[in-house]
């Protein structure tokens, strides 16, 4: 992004947490900040979770195409992510190997996993459709707003 375009994260945050104040639901906290998120941030294409069911991933609450629904631990960008527990910023979709393409305008995509104490519950993904879309800020950013997420809920199933 050029200068003066950036995300303001610090307003994001300050809007998730008005948003889930008060709401103890996780589908509609989830649901609202997908959607948050997927407006409020330029040049995306799809932005929602994957929660950890049994061993895999499964769709939860986003905005975009229609997706996968069911993701193997250890599989593509959110598996990987899952599974070390880590960030993951991929500039180029293509030159990650096994990623999963659910929409082919995807060129970058950012997973950010859901952490809480030692159990990885699940991740949130950004996919966009211009290569090197995410930079470092856009990991931070993001993990300060999942941080908000699961502080909200601490009893996450
Ligand atoms: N591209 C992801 C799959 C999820 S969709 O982008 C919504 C991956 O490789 O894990």
């Amino acid at each position: 992004m050029g200068l003066g375009t950036r995300a303001d994260y610090g307003e994001l945050a300050e809007q998730l947490a008005a948003l889930i104040e008060g709401e103890p639901d996780l589908v509609a906290n989830t649901a609202n900040m997908a959607a948050l998120l997927y407006n409020g941030l330029p040049e995306l294409n799809w932005a929602g979770f994957y929660f950890a069911r049994n061993g895999e991933l499964v769709l939860g609450p986003f905005q975009g195409k229609p997706a996968c629904v069911r993701i193997a631990w250890d599989a593509g960008v959110c598996g990987t992510a899952a599974a070390l527990g880590q960030a993951i910023i991929v500039p180029d979709v293509d030159a990650f190997p096994g990623h999963i393409a659910c929409d082919a305008a995807s060129r970058s995509e950012l997973v950010v996993p859901l952490v809480t104490g030692r159990r990885v519950v699940g991740v949130f993904d950004l996919d966009s459709p211009r290569p090197g879309r995410f930079d470092e800020e856009d990991r931070a950013g993001i993990e300060r707003l999942v941080a908000i997420l699961l502080a909200h809920h601490p009893d996450w199933p």
